[in-house]
């Protein structure tokens, strides 16, 4: 009897190696031992271990009325959040978003509950999403909890660059085989290499996007952009990708993925979206109707004090520019954690897969037993697709050397 108890499709959910699991136990290990080194989590902390708050974010979640505090929120936000959303994300290229394409924004459970409803809409049950073969592990668990799977290629070529080849090989024959192409990307600072792609590289994905829309197949791009203000850049800068957009086919959907999370340091509050973009009405309507109904029937509607507190942010000049300007605190913190890093790695000869910005840094490795031969050494780092990732985000500059030193002895 009790062996019936989970439905037979959840009979395979385990969660292996979850990041969030060995982050608890870095932290718990830490409390014990004090020379531990935590290297796991994606959260931005300063150099004396506290969490990166925005102190203007603090001083808004403070100033909070009830109502925009207790009340529920409307499904799809309110509209200066989602036309905010759309401006922040976009910069200067939301003008010719707007102008060129149709659009609808969502309001989603982080960029997590972006990404996973938009796995489970726009694919059929059983069909592939196309992603690098270097990923953030939850898409899989996303994917297979939208009864879809994932398909990779190697994210690199011989130059160590995106590796265009292997992309366009693998979209057109999983485009022939399924009738559909969906296919993820996670750039600009890519978890959990650092990867930065060129504008270049851009211009290529969507002449491959293109090609494949051109044969009728229908084409899904999810643009996750959960790092894109840790480049390293300019916000100018960092949005000068989207220009690449505008040679999109009339009938690809593209979704952009949003996370508050990240962008405004709000982990907790659980605030992302879904920013639907199209050349074709008909397809927008689509997916504004599946967001919708999934939105409802999978969270109902998203935090209505996070979204209170980033809609001030992106409506107030002054808020605005107090938060960019911390912005560049936040990045430097960053900064100089990879110079660091980068060096000493250099200097012991430690080799890392090409970091241009983010939260991450990460180096391959053929040790099958990594995870536990590092915690031997009181160093927790997260295992990955045969590589390990360091969350430099987490790293203050004092572990540093001694953890590039400890890295060296078991990649
Ligand atoms: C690559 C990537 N995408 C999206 C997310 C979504 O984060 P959240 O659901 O907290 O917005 C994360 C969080 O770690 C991430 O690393």
């Amino acid at each position: 009897m009790s062996k019936n108890i989970v439905g037979k499709h959840a009979e395979y959910k385990k969660l292996e190696s979850n990041i969030l699991q060995i982050s608890q136990e870095a932290k718990a290990q830490k409390k014990k031992y004090p020379d531990v080194i935590d290297a796991t989590v994606g959260m931005l902390h300063h150099e004396n271990m506290d969490v990166f708050k925005f102190q203007v974010v603090d001083e808004i979640l403070k100033s909070l009325s009830d109502e925009e505090t207790y009340n529920y929120a409307p499904v799809r936000g309110k509209k200066t959040f989602t036309e905010g959303v759309l401006n922040w994300v976009f910069d200067e290229n939301a003008p010719m978003i707007k102008n060129d394409f149709k659009y609808s924004i969502i309001p989603t459970t982080g960029g997590s509950g972006a990404i996973s409803n938009t796995f489970y809409n726009f694919n059929d049950f059983g069909q592939k999403i196309l992603i690098p073969g270097y990923y953030w592990s939850p898409y899989k668990n996303f994917a297979l909890e939208a009864n879809v799977d994932l398909e990779t290629y190697p994210m690199y070529d011989e130059s160590n660059r995106f590796n265009i080849k292997g992309f366009k090989e693998k979209a057109f024959a999983l485009a022939k085989e399924q009738g559909r192409l969906c296919t993820l990307l996670n750039d600009p600072s890519n978890n959990p290499t650092g990867l930065c792609m060129k504008k270049e590289d851009w211009k290529e994905v969507i002449k491959v996007l293109n090609e494949i829309s051109d044969t009728g197949v229908p084409v899904i791009l999810i643009h996750d952009i959960a790092y894109i203000d840790y480049q390293l850049k300019e916000t100018k800068l960092s949005r000068e990708i989207f220009s690449t957009y505008k040679d999109l086919n009339e009938d690809i959907l593209t979704v952009v993925v949003f996370s508050g999370s990240k962008s405004f340091s709000m982990y907790g509050f659980r605030v992302g979206a879904q920013i639907g973009i199209s050349k074709s009405q008909e397809v927008i309507d689509h997916f504004t109707r599946v967001g919708d109904y999934s939105v409802r029937g999978r969270f109902s509607s998203v935090s209505q004090p996070g979204m209170s507190l980033i809609d001030k942010i992106f409506n107030s000049e002054e808020y605005k520019n107090r938060f960019k300007e911390e912005l560049v605190e936040a990045n430097k913190l960053l900064e100089d954690r990879a110079k660091l890093f980068k060096e000493v790695a250099e200097l012991q000869k430690l080799e890392i897969l090409p970091y241009s910005g983010g939260f991450f840094i990460s180096m391959k490795t053929d040790n099958k037993n990594i995870f536990e031969d590092l915690k031997k050494e009181h160093v927790f780092v997260i295992p990955m697709q045969g590589i390990i990732r360091v969350a430099i985000s987490s790293l203050p500059l004092k572990d540093i050397p001694e953890l590039v030193k400890i890295l060296k002895k078991h990649v």
